[in-house]
């Protein structure tokens, strides 16, 4: 990995052994774009890539040069209403009403290493050699404003990321009314966006659409990165597959209000660009305030989209989460959420707890219904301590008390940035809501969002969950945010900021993280947001897994948990064993598919044990000492998508350890037919000299076997054959 500067054609080229990106200082001072992908030697000039011609209808930069026209030429970060037509990098309004500016090129850094980003989540090297960053800086003279633009490339990992920090060094005040984390010009048009879309219980299904000319675009302006779109999208030649081809992916660390596009022009450049939706967003800065845009990460693959998968799995697995529980195994968890709500005594809490306990499970898990008057989903929220005595005689100190002394660990539900008008909170103060003057409140799920942009509001809400977590014995938070913002507007901003407001909450709710995961770094976060709502890079800075989906269907979460595995770890994915008929689709599906399809991320129950025959407790003790026994590969292997869920009636995905000495194979088959053929399952990742045993068989089979003849899947091997729905995990390790 390297960042080399050659002085004399201005151009930088940061490489390492996958990828290279390289940029050119232009003529007027602003920043080219000249390539971008696979590895290619470095020279002192690739200047040619870039074409200078004059064409009709072109605006040009200089008057004696009619073939500089910015319009034609690939940028790194461009301005709009000067010669360039397409959609800007950022805008600028100025005090006289302006939206021109023109940065220029001052100084360049190149340093080993990445720097953090000023209260935003990010990723981050351990040691200076990971990494190598370069910043420039450019200036523009009329708005006198400061652009830091700011690139890191990993040694370890084909990944660059990118941000932006604008500084006001003037004495006007300006409006920044658009900042893009990323802005990168390709120089073709054949493509194909990929992307994750859906809705509450059905989130991150894998789409797919051909990048056509015009705009192409996801977006979120709902104050969170919502269970509609997630802040990724890749661009891969329509060619490229799981396995080869080229993919390029843009990921934006950021659990806010996000823009991602893709614009083919007329001349075959397309220009993506991801950052903070500009809609709902302005900042003003005045002399020396700063602005800083979250941070995008790319990655490059010529290894088709399991390539692509597998450098995010690493990369957010090992230098974008952090804490204590980055790197270990995680509690089996029982949470009684399906099995109660909100209806439970403490009997009945820790009758399921004991039955827990029997089966082998770690973590016992209490959510929502234990504060204030929680009976259901219409009061108490910001109430963050117990009010009813007859429903938690002990409180939660007591109860956590009882649980720890079976042995077990316990774990609370919170929602903090909510509040119920029916709450102590909202009676003493009911303008710590977002909400507009002289406007209706819209409520959602009869809550209102607390303005996380006021500090007082954030302090107030830190003192009662940090008394919570310092006077119970809480090993684990589930964080919880089940409702989108409406009517945006905080009273504790001039009218002039209000296009702040979105930006700052979202920054209160990181501080909050920060707050209470640095002082009380033993305990485990899980994020959720109605399921899989805010599911982004930024939370799982703070938060090193994520409740995945409501939708707890084994079917459903097939197709979820691979749509989600484009981008993130397994590691990172809260799945759970529930009842059935399934609470959210009404499916019956045997639970061994159930386990076998979240044993592939972070296992927990969250169903009534005590309703179980014995049988099923015989297998469900089964299942938790299978995943004891392989969870250290589930945390840490490379999974690999097989089969797609959303193209066919059978799925498959496996994980590899690291060494390539073991791995875990999912097959799962949807609807159930008469008459079937003979079937083989290719693997991947495995060594191809190694001999692997499937399930300790005497038989040898040779990686290379499995992965181009495949491996034989005997319709025996799956639970609940002769009935839909049927699974079966095979656990191949090499032989001596
Ligand atoms: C939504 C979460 O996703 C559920 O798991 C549960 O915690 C409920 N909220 C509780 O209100």
């Amino acid at each position: 990995m390297d960042i080399i500067f050659h002085e004399k054609s201005k151009e930088f080229h940061l490489f390492n052994d996958k990828l290279s990106y390289i940029i050119k200082i232009l003529k007027n001072g602003q920043l080219g774009h000249l390539y971008y992908g696979k590895r290619i030697r470095d020279k002192s000039s690739f200047a040619y890539h870039m074409e200078w011609r004059a064409r009709s209808l072109g605006a040009c930069v200089f008057s004696d040069n009619p073939a500089f026209s910015l319009q034609y030429t690939r940028q790194e970060y461009p301005s709009y209403g000067t010669t360039d037509f397409h959609y800007s990098a950022f805008e600028i309004m100025q005090e006289n009403g302006s939206i021109i500016s023109d940065f220029k090129y001052v100084s360049h850094e190149i340093c080993d290493g990445k720097k953090s980003l000023m209260g935003l989540p990010a990723t981050y090297v351990e040691s200076a050699c990971e990494a190598k960053t370069l910043e420039i800086t450019l200036y523009d003279s009329v708005s006198a404003t400061e652009l830091v633009l700011s690139w890191s490339v990993f040694d370890q990992y084909s990944a660059i990321t990118r941000n932006a920090r604008f500084m006001q060094k003037g004495s006007q005040m300006i409006i920044l009314k658009n900042a893009m984390s990323v802005s990168v010009d390709m120089p073709d048009g054949d493509f194909e966006m990929v992307h994750l879309a859906g809705a509450w219980g059905r989130e991150r299904h894998i789409c797919k659409k051909p990048v056509d000319q015009g705009v192409q675009s996801i977006y979120s302006l709902r104050g969170a990165s919502s269970a509609e779109h997630n802040p990724f999208i890749a661009l891969k030649r329509p060619s490229a597959n799981e396995f080869s081809g080229e993919a390029y992916g843009f990921s934006l660390v950021y659990s806010g209000n996000f823009l991602a596009q893709a614009e083919l022009d007329t001349h075959g450049m397309t220009r993506v660009q991801m950052g903070i939706h500009p809609k709902t967003f302005s900042w003003q800065l005045n002399q020396g305030e700063i602005f800083q845009t979250p941070e995008t990460v790319m990655v490059y693959s010529c290894e088709g989209l399991n390539g692509m998968s597998q450098v995010y799995h690493r990369l957010y697995r090992n230098r974008l989460m952090r804490g204590a529980w980055r790197d270990r195994v995680r509690p089996i968890l029982i949470n009684n959420w399906e099995t109660t709500e909100a209806n439970f005594t403490e009997d009945r809490l820790l009758r399921i707890a004991q039955t827990g306990k029997e089966l082998g499970l770690e973590l016992f898990v209490l959510d929502d219904g234990w504060f204030g008057f929680r009976d259901n989903d219409q009061t108490s929220l910001g109430d963050w301590y117990v009010k009813n005595f007859e429903k938690l005689p002990s409180g939660t100190n007591g109860l956590s008390e009882k649980i720890e002394s079976m042995g077990m660990k316990f774990g609370l539900w919170i929602e903090p940035e909510m509040v119920s008008k029916d709450s102590d909170l909202y009676r003493a103060h009911p303008d710590w809501i977002i909400s507009t003057p002289d406007r209706f409140a819209s409520p959602s799920r009869n809550q209102h969002v607390l303005d996380f942009s006021r500090k007082e509001v954030v302090d107030y809400i830190y003192g009662l969950i940090s008394k919570l977590l310092c006077e119970a014995k809480i090993s684990y938070i589930k964080w919880d945010m089940n409702r989108y913002i409406t009517e945006c507007y905080s009273s504790g901003l001039p009218p002039e900021r209000q296009g702040e407001v979105f930006h700052r909450y979202i920054l209160g709710v990181y501080s909050l993280y920060e707050r209470l995961t640095s002082e009380f770094p033993d305990v485990l976060f899980e994020s959720c947001a109605s399921g899989g709502a805010r599911s982004d890079p930024g939370m799982l800075y703070y938060a090193p897994q994520t409740w995945t989906s409501d939708n707890t269907d084994a079917a459903e979460r097939i197709k979820i948990q691979y749509g989600t595995s484009l981008v993130y770890p397994i590691s990172s994915m809260g799945a759970h064993v529930s009842d059935v008929p399934n609470q959210q689709v009404g499916r019956m599906t045997p639970i061994e598919t159930r386990a076998n399809v979240a044993c592939f991320g972070l296992f927990g129950y969250e169903l009534n044990l005590n309703a179980l025959g014995e049988e099923e407790k015989e297998k469900i003790k089964r299942q938790v000492a299978f995943v004891k026994e392989h969870r250290e590969l589930i945390m840490s292997g490379d999974f690999v998508r097989l089969k797609s869920p959303f193209s066919d009636n059978e799925a498959a995905w496996m994980v590899v350890s690291i060494d390539r000495k073991e791995a875990l194979v999912g097959y799962y088959r949807f609807l159930n037919y008469a008459n079937k053929g003979m079937k083989w399952l290719r693997l991947a990742g495995l060594t191809e000299t190694q001999p692997y045993r499937i399930n300790g068989s005497d038989v040898i089979f040779y990686g290379d076997e499995l992965i181009h003849a495949g491996m034989v899947l005997r319709d025996e091997d799956l639970t609940g054959v002769g009935t839909d729905f049927a699974s079966v995990v095979y656990h191949l390790k090499a032989a001596e």
